[in-house]
């Protein structure tokens, strides 16, 4: 599709270069002086980035204020991933998570939250003081996670009422996309904004054969890691608002509380032109991308015991997982392609993970492709763990306890098999299946406890759970 003429612009980075030019004589931080103080023996890699790393000075806008070249960088951004309001930020996907919570929650009220959210959702409730309800699609049979089902965040919100609002994840880290237009469609039919962390989802909608964007599906915010599926430097992320159910001042004004006073333009201004490279090619590129995506599945489909676990849903064709099934872990998988310089995203149980972005080239394809068939050998020889089934989690469950009451609850820690029938003060997090089976303020079943033992004993890892000699234990409320 052909793009605004106004799109190919950079106002946030032409302002830097323009201000260098114009500099003669630096009086401000940062102390380095664009690069004139600096590390002698690191310096030739640091060098360009210095010249660019200012500050408020000149015409260079304020973060926290914006009213000239950054308002400019984020109303061009605003317009290309179609939001009314786009806020840059250089705390990533983190610190729009915890604006978003903090604008919508004050202690004990009630928030529903997808169980697999992100940590930072879940400090994002801690800090608001939210009363979660904890939304959850379970797994199937293959340990994958389901897509979210509308008719029960409908019955949800049919359930409570006073709901300030409603946190999922879309894509989830394995390249599941929500249904994200019917959820949109329920919360409002509720009067309830819907937030979307869309911190693997920056791509989506920018070109056919990609999933739509969260904001394409009509939700009020999408907080998108710009660093993770586009091109901008890491830390750097946007926040997209839409209509007026979440309200932008107040936003802006958690924004100001979490985030630096002192914000990276290096970091700004890599958004910026993020913006335009998206805006002039990105369909292009992954236009391009998508094809060698398609090849590259093709070839590896003639594998014998590697094989693509297809979340059920929607998915994200730049992520792939990959299996090798039979009790080889995707730890081992991922291990193996690391000795051979290969490194992936992630692993589980079950899985290894590959991200595919517009910086994957045709070569990277061919050498991991040629890794691949290597690794297909050598599977059958890998030792074989047997781990339990992850127990099915309950659709959606309400904490026992709001995060300000858990804040001033004392706390212990408890040998797991005397744990039944207490309140979890932190998140545990078995794998399988990797999604939270207790978070804070839940209290303990004993088929929790019960499952947690099978997976420690089986040597799974259980996130939230501390050796105190050989017994596990956890940190708990009486
Ligand atoms: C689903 C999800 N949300 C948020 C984040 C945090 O994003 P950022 O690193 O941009 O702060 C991550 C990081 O991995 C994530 O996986």
């Amino acid at each position: 599709m052909k793009h605004k003429p106004e799109q190919e612009k950079a106002p946030l980075f032409d302002a830097l270069l323009a201000h260098r030019q114009r500099s003669c004589a630096n009086f401000h931080v940062p102390g380095h002086k664009q690069g004139s103080a600096f590390d002698e023996k690191s310096k030739s890699w640091f060098s360009p980035l210095l010249e660019l790393d200012l500050t408020e000075v000149g015409e260079l806008d304020d973060l926290h204020d914006a009213t000239g070249v950054i308002q400019d960088a984020e109303l061009l951004a605003a317009d290309l991933f179609r939001a009314d309001r786009t806020f840059f930020l250089v705390g990533g996907t983190t610190a729009g998570n915890l604006a978003s919570v903090l604008a919508l929650c004050r202690p004990g009220e009630t928030l529903i939250v997808g169980r697999n959210c992100h940590q930072s959702v879940f400090h994002a409730c801690m800090l608001a003081g939210a009363l979660p309800v904890y939304l959850s699609a379970g797994v199937d049979d293959d340990g994958q996670e389901r897509p979210l089902d509308p008719e029960v965040l409908e019955q949800v919100l049919r359930l409570h009422p006073d709901a300030k609002g409603v946190v999922l994840t879309s894509p989830t880290y394995w390249g599941l996309v929500q249904p994200v237009a019917e959820l949109a469609k329920v919360c409002h039919r509720y009067g309830v904004p819907l937030v979307v962390d869309e911190a693997h989802g920056a791509h989506l909608g920018f070109a056919p054969g990609l999933p739509p964007s969260a904001m394409d599906g009509g939700v009020d915010v999408s907080i998108q890691s710009t660093h993770k599926m586009l091109s901008s430097m890491t830390m750097s992320s946007m926040m997209h608002l839409k209509g007026s159910r979440i309200n932008a001042d107040e936003v802006a004004h958690w924004l100001k509380v979490i985030q630096s006073s002192s914000p990276s333009y290096p970091l700004m201004a890599s958004l910026d032109v993020t913006r335009r490279m998206m805006a002039t090619k990105g369909e292009a590129v992954l236009v391009e991308l998508l094809s060698r995506l398609q090849d590259f599945r093709g070839n590896i489909k003639a594998l014998r015991h590697l094989s693509e676990r297809r979340p059920p849903g929607l998915r994200d064709p730049l992520k792939l997982s990959l299996t090798a099934g039979q009790g080889v872990t995707g730890y081992q998988l991922s291990e193996w392609l690391a000795s051979q310089g290969v490194y992936t995203e992630m692993a589980d149980h079950e899985a290894v993970l590959f991200v595919f972005t517009m910086g994957t080239t045709p070569t990277d394809l061919v050498r991991l492709t040629e890794a691949l068939r290597r690794l297909d050998k050598v599977v059958p020889l890998l030792p074989k763990t047997k781990l339990a089934h992850p127990p099915s989690l309950p659709q959606w469950r309400k904490a026992d306890l709001s995060w300000a009451q858990l804040r001033r609850r004392p706390k212990r820690r408890v040998p797991l098999h005397q744990a039944v029938g207490m309140i979890a003060a932190e998140m545990i997090v078995p794998y399988p299946p990797g999604v939270p089976l207790v978070l804070p303020g839940e209290r303990l079943t004993e088929a929790g406890i019960d499952y947690i033992t099978d997976v420690i004993h089986a040597g799974g890892r259980v996130r939230g759970i501390r050796h105190e000699g050989e017994v596990p234990t956890l940190t708990a409320i009486e």
